[in-house]
């Protein structure tokens, strides 16, 4: 594609911030510290997970820069970077979370392929840019389609970047032509990330967002747009993102068995304690009486499909008692699931003041608001790629032992 490239090597990479826990250097994989998540409703860019399967592109010529979008539809066209720059901008404040988000700890039980990632291959964004809506109007597909006249049910996204997986070809993946021309699904061509264009790292000059799907379906650095019949026939979405029962392993699996993943199941994840924290009474606010001491506990909640999340339910004691916690989105409007100032398709955080003995076990789990709630075992929703690990969220944290 003139204008953008994928290199065949590392040499051309971005940098990145110093806080980062690299997870695979080459493809970059990287996530931030838990506790960067619950600084802030929006997540900084340099702070976002980074998810990459082969070197980050380069533009040469943004002025020549353009997407071919073609396929079952009557006129194909060329949109070059104004273009889409021309159309209305929206900006959806939208979470990406990757399937493989807390992979590590699922390949606790028994191991997994992939990446491990713990539990921040996830962030919260402003993603600035046109509906994919629009555009397939422009070229003459109505909004609400779900088959072109030619028999087009999919819209297959295609990338520069060169992945082993798909044997140096290029990354891809698809959606139902259904979810991409409905404009209340806010699919983009986003060309900003938190009112900055998007950096080199998070898909410039343009990638796609498709908000409550995994993040493999945004993909990045777009070069071309296919109408098809079926879907994407790429790695990614038939070899790769897919949730197989815990009774499949390499020996047995037929991938053609299941369909690629889209929607994210509701997830939580407790973000001020790692894992095994110890806290040193008086080196965090607290008051410690008896014992006990009086913890902030905070941390994420996001569901797939735009649903809400209708609580949020925190447990001290390992599971025995709940409490509910706080959730909250923006300052000063109170989060009600599905209500309508809400960030629809964005996390909420969640809080919960409360006094713990001095070694305990907390755990998250969320419900979201079509009353699905996390399973308990990690065992019970183990898959051979370990993708989608929803489990409860457990912490373990000690008083007055601290290696801090
Ligand atoms: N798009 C391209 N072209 N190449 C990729 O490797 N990774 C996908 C998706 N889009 C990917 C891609 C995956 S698996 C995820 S989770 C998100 O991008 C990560 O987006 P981010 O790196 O901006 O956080």
């Amino acid at each position: 594609m003139p204008g953008l490239s994928g290199p065949s090597d590392y040499s051309q990479e971005p940098s990145r911030h110093p806080c980062l826990h690299i997870n695979a250097k080459e493809p970059f994989n990287a996530e931030p510290p838990r506790s960067a998540l619950v600084s802030s409703y929006v997540t900084p860019v340099e702070l976002f997970f980074k998810r990459n399967h082969g070197p980050i592109p380069l533009v040469d010529d943004i002025e020549r820069y353009c997407v071919d979008i073609s396929g079952l539809i009557e006129t194909p066209k060329k949109l070059y970077f104004r273009d889409i720059r021309m159309l209305p901008k929206y900006n959806v404040t939208a979470t990406l979370q990757c399937a493989g988000n807390r992979r590590t700890a699922m390949s606790i039980t028994r191991k997994v392929k992939g990446v491990g990632w713990d539990v921040s291959a996830i962030g919260n964004a402003v993603w600035g840019g046109a509906k994919l809506a629009d555009i397939l109007e422009l070229i003459g597909v109505p909004k609400l389609t779900s088959c072109t006249q030619s028999g087009g049910k999919h819209i297959e996204f295609v990338s520069v970047d060169k992945c082993e997986e798909e044997n140096g070809g290029p990354y891809k993946a698809s959606i139902p032509l259904s979810q991409a021309t409905n404009p209340e699904a806010d699919v983009l061509l986003a060309y900003e990330m938190n009112g900055e264009p998007l950096n080199r790292d998070h898909g410039y000059p343009l990638r796609v967002i498709v908000p409550g799907v995994i993040g493999a379906r945004s993909v990045k650095w777009l070069d071309s747009i296919n109408i098809i019949a079926e879907e994407c026939q790429g790695f990614f979405m038939q070899k790769d993102y897919k949730m197989f029962p815990p009774s499949v392993d390499w020996g047995n699996i037929n991938w053609n068995t299941r369909k690629p993943q889209m929607d994210f199941p509701v997830q939580s994840v407790i973000c001020s304690l790692e894992d095994m924290q110890s806290t040193k009474p008086g080196k965090v606010r607290s008051l410690c009486i008896h014992g006990f001491i009086k913890v902030r506990i905070s941390g994420y909640a996001v569901s797939g499909g735009g649903r809400g999340i209708e609580r949020v339910d925190v447990s001290i004691d390992g599971g025995k008692t709940w409490m509910e916690a706080t959730r909250f989105q923006k300052t000063g409007i109170p989060y009600i699931a599905d209500g309508i100032s809400n960030d629809k398709w964005a996390w909420v955080l969640f809080e919960l003041t409360v006094d713990i003995p001095q070694s305990t076990e907390i755990i998250a789990k969320a419900v979201d608001s079509a009353a699905n709630v996390q399973p308990e075992k990690v065992q019970d929703i183990w898959n051979l790629r370990g993708i989608l690990n929803t489990s409860w969220h457990r912490v373990h944290a000690r008083i007055g032992h601290s290696n801090m």
